[in-house]
């Protein structure tokens, strides 16, 4: 097959998560083309025999700027298309978020072959524990053989959501206006700043341009997607309203050790916050275990669930960050 991945990102998650699905198809045999949104408005989306559409849940929705971005493509109708979406927290609200995306999609006559959704570290809130993420990160390769095998062999798996999670969805939506709004809060501190210019180079709205003195400006077109600050070497960037909810410092995911934590993260005791995540184990726990008997069935190779370490990722060049970020793991 010839593969399209369209996706957004803020904190590289999403980023992250499209070179995993690349490397995987391409070793199924499959070609794979990747198109990150950097603030353009179009792609080319001809000739693909399947598109993936990938994206971080932002207030249990998809990111406005995306949206605004696929209305504008153009799809052939009948075009095979599948979501691949990531949170920091299963919350079953989420299975609501795609529903704009699914709505444009299909007026323009594409059909949805399946939905996925990847747990990955808050890049808002509070940051996740080195062991907790590595709990993650193994999931998450399980669900991607899930998602390969399903899409290599003509199997459509949807998320259900209802009427109650597309209404709170649709009322939580209302934050795509805090992006706008929040972006006259948002500043640089010239005490801090390094003028080194990475935050206005690596805004996927190009909100930020430099001032003369080599300061950020904001504009606002913020998408609230957390890039500048979590990105910024000196911890410069205030970010209005969200100040107290800022997670600064990448996970680099590309690192984390293989495998599940020696004790796990996450148990049937988990409660509070965490009471949503073994539902979501035990969920693609199954879905894995069904794919492996099918396999064995057919007689085809088990998955393997190694994940390339240090994996160069796609798009922005890594040398150009910073050798110290204020990094977590
Ligand atoms: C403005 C904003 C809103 C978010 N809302 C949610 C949410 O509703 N549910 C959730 O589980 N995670 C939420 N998150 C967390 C992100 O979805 C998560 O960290 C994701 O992995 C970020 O991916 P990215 O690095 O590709 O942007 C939110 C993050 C931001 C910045
Ligand atoms: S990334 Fe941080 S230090 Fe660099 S210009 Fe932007 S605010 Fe200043
Ligand atoms: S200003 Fe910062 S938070 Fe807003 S879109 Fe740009 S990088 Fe993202």
């Amino acid at each position: 097959m010839n593969i399209l991945l369209i996706y957004f990102t803020g904190t590289y998650h999403t980023r992250y998560l499209t070179d995993r699905l690349a490397e995987r198809f391409e070793r199924e045999g499959h070609a794979v083309t990747r198109h990150e949104f950097f603030g353009e408005s179009g792609c080319k989306t001809e000739g693909f025999d399947l598109v993936g559409i990938g994206y971080p849940i932002h207030g249990f929705n998809s990111p406005m700027v995306f949206n605004r971005f696929l209305r504008g493509l153009t799809f052939g109708r009948g075009q095979p298309y599948f979501l691949y979406k990531n949170s920091g927290e299963t919350f079953a609200v989420n299975n609501a978020s795609s529903r704009v995306i699914k709505r444009l999609m299909r007026k323009k006559g594409a059909v949805l072959r399946g939905e996925y959704h990847f747990v990955l570290p808050y890049n808002i809130h509070f940051p996740y524990q080195p062991d907790f993420v590595r709990e993650l990160l193994y999931y998450d390769s399980k669900l991607t053989e899930v998602l390969i095998f399903d899409l290599t062999h003509e199997r459509t798996r949807l998320i259900r959501s209802n009427f109650w999670y597309d209404l709170a969805s649709f009322f939580v939506s209302v934050q795509k206006i805090g992006g706008p709004v929040n972006s006259f809060l948002y500043r640089a501190d010239p005490d801090r700043c390094r003028r080194c210019g990475l935050c206005a180079k690596r805004c996927p709205t190009r909100n930020i341009t430099l001032r003369e003195d080599g300061l950020p400006r904001f504009r606002h077109r913020c998408a609230m997607c957390m890039r500048c600050s979590f990105c910024c070497p000196a911890d410069a960037i205030s970010i209005g309203f969200l100040q107290g909810w800022k997670v600064n410092g990448e996970y680099h995911l590309d690192r984390v050790p293989q495998g599940p934590p020696e004790r796990p993260y996450i148990t049937d005791q988990s409660r509070g916050f965490y009471a949503c995540f073994p539902r979501t184990y035990r969920e693609i726990e199954a879905a894995f275990s069904e794919v492996c008997r099918l396999k064995e069935e057919a007689g085809e190779p088990l998955p393997e669930l190694e994940r390339p370490q240090s994996a160069p990722f796609a798009g922005e060049a890594r040398e150009e960050e910073p050798a110290s970020l204020p990094g977590k793991l």
